[in-house]
């Protein structure tokens, strides 16, 4: 099958096209044939071994020291089942799924465990959605829980028109919180859309030296520390560090307040929420741009630029016949 194959840390043209074995699924795994999956920021930083410097060497050693051990990336996917192992008993050959696992996306075909994070996609959805929702609503999803986000408090995203801020804004709005956004003008009327009740344009307003105070405060951008939120951050308010600052990687504030960052978890249930808030309309999959598999340097630069909306997506096989019906 054909994969997005890298060997090195790079820039995008560090990945090519190649003919790699198509996996064979085990008694518990689903196998995929891949109608979409999409470029995150994971797959970028990845790619370009671009991690905050106190995870440098960790970061090596768990991905490869010279090289990458793990040579084909991406997280997200969707598609139909193509085969099942024995013992799997949650789907069956040909059912539309998507979900998020870590590497081997890029690729034609894709093995997931059945019980990971996989699901039935929503009728109405189209693959190129469903690629492009995952990464960035477990994220935000996970982030959110972790804070036990309660209907009326005060919530700000930093990075609201990015990917996990996206789907922050429009969880958070379902949650019955008060939104505001922190992105480029250009991007106020998407966050807007997605649910904020204010946007703030970050190149001219510090949202941090505004008189407000909020309950939860996500950064996705990476440049939000605490000590640069504190003043907005109400007395038992909450940093959601998504992208935390080196600074506080070892931070334990002492002042009723609460610093929350570490990797998100993927948990499956979290997915058949998303599902059925993407069913039921309340939330929507927000796509920037898409790209077909043989085109993922240019999707990777794009990545790269650092100002994407929402996902950028890669379709992968055409399986028009899967696809909803339209009109
Ligand atoms: N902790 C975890 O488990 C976890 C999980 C997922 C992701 N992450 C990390 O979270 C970060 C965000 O991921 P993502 O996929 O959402 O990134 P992304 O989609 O690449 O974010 C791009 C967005 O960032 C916005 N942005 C850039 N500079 C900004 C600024 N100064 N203020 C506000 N917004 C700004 C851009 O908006 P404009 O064009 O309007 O500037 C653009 O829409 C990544 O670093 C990723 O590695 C962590």
């Amino acid at each position: 099958m054909r994969a997005a194959v890298y060997t090195k840390y790079g820039p995008p043209d560090v990945v090519s096209i190649q003919q790699v074995p198509r996996p064979v699924p085990g008694a518990r795994d689903v196998l995929v044939r891949q109608a979409a999956s999409s470029v995150t920021s994971a797959d970028a930083r990845l790619r370009a071994f671009n991690l905050p410097k106190p995870f440098g060497i960790p970061g090596r050693l768990a991905l490869g020291i010279f090289g990458p051990r793990k040579k084909v990336l991406g997280v997200e996917f969707a598609g139909t089942v193509e085969a099942v192992g024995s013992a799997v008993t949650k789907f069956r050959p040909g059912d539309r799924v998507f979900g998020i696992d870590v590497f081997d996306c890029h690729a034609e075909y894709k093995l997931v465990r059945e019980n990971e994070c996989i699901a039935l996609m929503p009728e109405k959805l189209s693959f190129e959605d469903a690629a492009g929702v995952p990464f960035g609503g477990v994220t935000a999803l996970d982030f959110l829980n972790r804070a036990k986000i309660k209907p009326g408090q005060k919530v700000l995203i930093n990075g609201a028109s990015g990917c996990v801020g996206a789907y922050a804004v429009q969880l958070a709005r379902h949650f019955g919180a008060e939104v505001t956004g922190v992105c480029s003008a250009s991007n106020a009327g998407l966050v807007r859309s997605l649910g904020a009740s204010r946007v703030v344009d970050y190149a001219t307003t510090d949202f941090a030296r505004e008189p407000v105070a909020y309950d939860l405060v996500m950064d996705t951008v990476g440049n939000a520390p605490f000590a640069r939120c504190a003043p907005v951050l109400a007395p038992t308010g909450a940093l959601l560090a998504v992208l935390g600052a080196p600074e506080d990687l070892f931070r334990r504030p002492k002042d009723g307040r609460r610093l929350i960052g570490g990797t998100s978890a993927e948990r499956p249930e979290d997915l058949h929420l998303l599902a059925d808030l993407l069913a039921a309309g309340t939330i929507r999959a927000v796509i920037d741009r898409v790209y077909p598999l043989d085109q993922i340097r240019d999707a990777y630069a794009y990545v790269d630029s650092g100002r994407k909306r929402g996902a950028v997506v890669l379709t992968i096989h055409n399986l028009i016949a899967a696809q909803p019906k339209t009109g």
